[in-house]
């Protein structure tokens, strides 16, 4: 980025005291097209919203006189230690928001000490991710294809360049639709039509960023092959996982597993009973199955019945440090974060990812000081209540 393009996006980010303030941001800085991608939730958003409104809801309970300073919101993810227990999950085509897309958000995670999820249907390559974080955590999600080699492949990759982890999607049988996606006519390249024509005019620093930078594709994949090619996702990913292909890739991969996108007890127990380290409470942000459960109200169910064996994440709606502290009360491991990141990314590349994570390591700070809490163990079911 040249130097006053630089200063511009620090000087935006630094009015920016809430995630919802770079959302504001971020809507004006990306075609209409691309900021709806991100932003919105499949089908009628009922998910996207009661995401949010769970969250909202959700009482914090302070024991006033046990309040301290500088509580130490220090914790361990996968038996490794993190200034905070906050993860990047995984998103697709995070070049769209910033031409520096993986590499950023992947550089941002590594600096601040976090682990970086890069999705199977990133926009930079495995290899390059790892060469722009090779200090970071880096894991790896696997959208199982239909023809395991291909799979076998990017577990082959990802353990040459070190990633820690390996991170299964499985509420992906076919992919979520997006009314405005569809409105749009949201699609890459992007048909141009009048309307999507006069959408990327008003957006020309982002169109130059776009076409002078590596083409746009699902970057995991060889250069040349179908996989890479936009449309072509849901015929080739595999549509019927089952409990035996999380056993698959535990012994494929030789390394910690995450399974990402459970929405019961039941999914909960048969993926760690088949290997999982860890699962991931998931609605996909509201973006899969609308009128799905809402994984903070699922939360309290799963620890019960898996958090002796396996580590249990949360995303889908996290937007405050308060949040993932409310998330940890009710016995996470740790929070995950999507669009939060995506919208620093279309603010200021790196640094306004660097923004949203020092926004939520701030508000978590502030809220175990006030809830009376001193380190995240301490945390625990007394301190919150979901009201319905
Ligand atoms: C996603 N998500 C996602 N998940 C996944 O396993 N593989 C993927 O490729 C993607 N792609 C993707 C693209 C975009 C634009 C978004 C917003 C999300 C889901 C993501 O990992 C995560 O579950 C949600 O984003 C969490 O919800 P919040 O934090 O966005 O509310």
């Amino acid at each position: 980025t040249r130097p006053w393009h630089r200063e511009a996006a620090e000087r935006r980010l630094g009015r920016c005291v809430t995630v919802d303030d770079v959302e504001r941001l971020a809507r004006r800085r990306v075609p209409g097209a691309v900021f709806d991608y991100v932003h919105s939730g499949a089908e009628s958003e009922v998910s996207l919203d009661r995401n949010r409104e769970a969250f909202r809801s959700l009482e914090l309970r302070p024991t006033s006189y046990g309040q301290v300073g500088d509580p130490d919101t220090s914790s361990t993810v996968l038996g490794r230690r993190v200034p905070f227990p906050l993860a990047l999950a995984p998103t697709g085509y995070t070049r769209l928001s910033h031409h520096s897309g993986e590499r950023a958000v992947a550089a941002a995670a590594a600096a601040a000490g976090v682990p970086y999820t890069l999705s199977t249907y990133g926009t930079t390559s495995i290899g390059d991710v790892a060469a722009a974080a090779p200090q970071g955590r880096n894991w790896y999600q696997f959208y199982v294809m239909a023809d395991r080699a291909v799979s076998e492949q990017h577990l082959r990759e990802a353990k040459a360049h070190g990633y820690e982890a390996a991170m299964m999607t499985i509420d992906t049988s076919t992919t979520g639709l997006k009314v405005k996606d569809v409105r749009n006519g949201f699609a890459i390249p992007p048909q141009l039509t009048a309307r999507t024509f006069a959408d990327l005019a008003r957006h020309p620093g982002w169109v130059a960023n776009i076409l002078t930078t590596e083409p746009l594709r699902f970057a995991t994949f060889p250069e040349g092959s179908p996989y890479g090619r936009w449309g072509m996702s849901n015929v080739l990913r595999e549509q019927g996982l089952r409990p035996s292909d999380v056993t698959w890739l535990k012994e494929a991969w030789g390394g910690p597993v995450v399974v990402k996108g459970v929405l019961s007890v039941e999914d909960a127990i048969q993926s760690v009973d088949a290997g999982a380290d860890a699962v991931v409470l998931s609605n996909h942000g509201g973006r899969q199955l609308d009128r799905s459960p809402v994984p903070l109200e699922l939360l309290p169910a799963v620890v019960d019945a898996v958090g002796d064996r396996a580590e249990v994440y949360i995303d889908s709606g996290v937007r405050s440090g308060a949040d993932v502290v409310a998330a940890l009360a009710l016995g996470a491991t740790a929070a995950l974060i999507g669009r939060p990141y995506l919208y620093g990314l279309m603010v200021g590349g790196q640094a306004g990812v660097d923004t949203v994570i020092d926004i939520l390591a701030s508000e978590m700070v502030r809220t175990m000081s006030l809830l009376g809490v001193s380190t995240i163990a301490e945390l625990g079911p007394q301190h919150v209540r979901l009201r319905r």
